[in-house]
This record gives C-alpha cells, sequence and structure tokens, in this order.
C-alpha cells in the first residue's frame, strides 16, 4: 500500500492531543507517583477522581484518573483530543455519521461539549473544544519538582490493523510525520501521525490491540528527563523505570519510561522537532533498522514490548502484520558470549 495522500481538506479542525482517562485501583498511591514523583500538578482530588497536568498547561487536566474497586489491571477509558471550536465538534458529528460512524455528544467533567467515537481499530476516542481553565504553574519556578513535565504530548497505541488506522486518522486530517516500514516496501508497521507543530499527536503500532502502549509528557531539557529518575529513586520508585534513558531515532526523542501503580506506562522525554511545512516529506525507517528504537542505549525488554493498558471493554485482536522485535532479553544473550 503506498502512503497516503494528506488531506488537507477537512471541514472540522482537531487541533491537539488533549488528555487520557485511565482507571486507578488507589488514587493516593497514583498521586504520590504522579505528583511527588514525576512533577506533575494536582488539580483536583476526590474519593472518585484525582485530575493532573503538566507545568505549562492552562486547562484543568491531561490526565484524569477514576478510581475502580476491583484488583485488575488498569485500563483506558478514553483517549481526548481538542477541536478548535464547538462549531468543529457539531460539524464533526454530522461528518461521522454521514459516514457511518456512531458518533454521541456526552457529558464529562470539567469538560464544555464532548464527542464520543470509536475509531476504526476500536479505540474510544473524544473530543472537546473546551475544558475548564486554571492559571498555570509556568511561572512558579519553585514548585517544578520531579521530571519537570511541561505538556502531554502524544500517545501511543498498539493496533491489530495499522492500514486501516492510518487511513482512519489521515481521512481526519492528520499528517504523517515519520514511519517504519517493511524493508523495500511502503508496508507500514508504525505510523507516526501529527495534528498540532510537532512529529506527533499519535503513533499506531503494530501490536495486539487496540491498547495503550503509552502517553508521554514532554519537558524541554535532558537534565529534567534524568532528575525526574533521581526523584523516582530517592522516593522509593526506582523500580518503575520500565526503559532506561536512551534516544529514538524516531522523533530524536530522548525518553525514559514508567510504569504507574496500575501498569500504566508514562514516557519523560524531550528533543521532539517541529513538523509544519506541507513540503516536509515523512521520515522512513526500515523494519530491519534498529536505530529506529534507539541511535544508542539499551533495546527495550520484551515486557516494553508485550505489556500495554487495554481500553474498558475492548477485546483485543492479533496483529495482521507479525514479526519478533529485537528486545533488551535478546541483546544481553548475544552481548555475553
Ligand atoms: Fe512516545
Amino acid at each position: 500500500m503506498p502512503l497516503l495522500t494528506p488531506n488537507a481538506d477537512m471541514p472540522f479542525n482537531i487541533t491537539r492531543i488533549s488528555h487520557v482517562v485511565l482507571t486507578s485501583r488507589d488514587l493516593n498511591a497514583t498521586r504520590f507517583f504522579y505528583e511527588a514523583g514525576l512533577g506533575l500538578e494536582v488539580t483536583f482530588h476526590d474519593d472518585e477522581r484525582l485530575a493532573l497536568r503538566g507545568i505549562e498547561e492552562q486547562s484543568m487536566f491531561s490526565l484524569l484518573f477514576e478510581r475502580v474497586a476491583d484488583d485488575g489491571p488498569g485500563t483506558c477509558r478514553s483517549v481526548g483530543y481538542r477541536m478548535f471550536t464547538d462549531d468543529d465538534l457539531k460539524c464533526a458529528h454530522d461528518w461521522f455519521h454521514a459516514r457511518g460512524i456512531a458518533a454521541q455528544f456526552i457529558d464529562r467533567p470539567f469538560q464544555g461539549l464532548t464527542l464520543r467515537i470509536t475509531d476504526s481499530v476500536g479505540v474510544p476516542v473524544e473530543f472537546c473544544a473546551s475544558m475548564d481553565q486554571k492559571p498555570n504553574r509556568m511561572r512558579q519556578f519553585h514548585t517544578h519538582g520531579g521530571g519537570k513535565l511541561v505538556y502531554l504530548d502524544h500517545i501511543q497505541i498498539a493496533t491489530h490493523n495499522i492500514q486501516s488506522a492510518y487511513g482512519f486518522y489521515n481521512d481526519l486530517g492528520f499528517r504523517l510525520a515519520e514511519y517504519t516500514a517493511t524493508d523495500g516496501t511502503d508496508e507500514v508497521w508504525g505510523v507516526w501521525l501529527k495534528r498540532k507543530n510537532n512529529t506527533q499527536d499519535v503513533v499506531y503500532a503494530n501490536g495486539a490491540g487496540p491498547r495503550l502502549h503509552h502517553f508521554a509528557y514532554h519537558t524541554p531539557e535532558i537534565a529534567n528527563v534524568v532528575h525526574g529518575a533521581d526523584v523516582m529513586s530517592s522516593l522509593g520508585l526506582a523500580g518503575t523505570m520500565d526503559r532506561a534513558p536512551g534516544r529514538h531515532g524516531i522523533g530524536n526523542a530522548f525518553f525514559i519510561y514508567y510504569r504507574d501503580p496500575d501498569g500504566h506506562r508514562v514516557e519523560t522525554f524531550t528533543s521532539h522537532y517541529n513538523v509544519i511545512d506541507v513540503d516536509h516529506e515523512p521520515t522512513r525507517w526500515d523494519l530491519s533498522d534498529l536505530r529506529r528504537s534507539q541511535l544508542w542505549g539499551f533495546p527495550a525488554p520484551r515486557k516494553w514490548f508485550n505489556e500495554a493498558t487495554c481500553f474498558e471493554d475492548t477485546p483485543v485482536h492479533p496483529p495482521v502484520l507479525d514479526a519478533p522485535p529485537v528486545t533488551l532479553e535478546d541483546f544481553l544473550e548475544g552481548w555475553s558470549q
């Protein structure tokens, strides 16, 4: 399948990734991990909900946890994008219905008009154009702690049908910034898709899915990413590190990944770059080129590839494409010989 022509003729405007809604078995433990450890700000906390955001975020939250009583692994209830205005939401409602995609307006805490759909690979997606506003901590430098995370930058989702996801979001006006493909072909394995100025709002990558692989917060300094790890260590949370520091070839990100108390994976990173101009061609990475995953640093452990957060009440399908990743375990086996 050749790369798709970007759709520049959208009747409504999706502006960016906005938020993620996740379950938590213990909101206090979740709060300790994200507030004391990684340095996010708590904007709301009661017996049922915990809302968090980064230093530059003016809206009420980019991460919302809802308490659950069961002992099972955490789930994702929805991923959220912003549209520019309520008129965009109303236009999108009709646009989805005209294409046979169920779309309904729903009530959500802290949000204005909100439209919910399920995307072509089973992900519950919600759009809103407004959210309660509260002055941020950008100039309150004495409050910046942990990893000094400034905003939610992107999410990554594992999908069993990468072509379907790519087509769906291309139709919605998302542009391809980078992609992985089988050597010598344009059979895509992963697509880095963007609406805002940089490389990605959402990544769809081949795998058992749909599952939320991770969500990622940006910080402007490598030192902040490392300081976050130091703080996690001094709080007894070093064991939550899921992937050690390294630099992705794709997106150029310097990263560290963690797993929160419910198993949700969060990436702290810096160093994405601008993708704006229409003649900026997507960057291609051959599947065999392991620099796409790390320019330097160890490969990810097997669990990084295999474990992810399920979407609530959503079945997981085996991937259409199949190729085993090169894991840290594989690498160390070769390294020790
Ligand atoms: Fe990421």
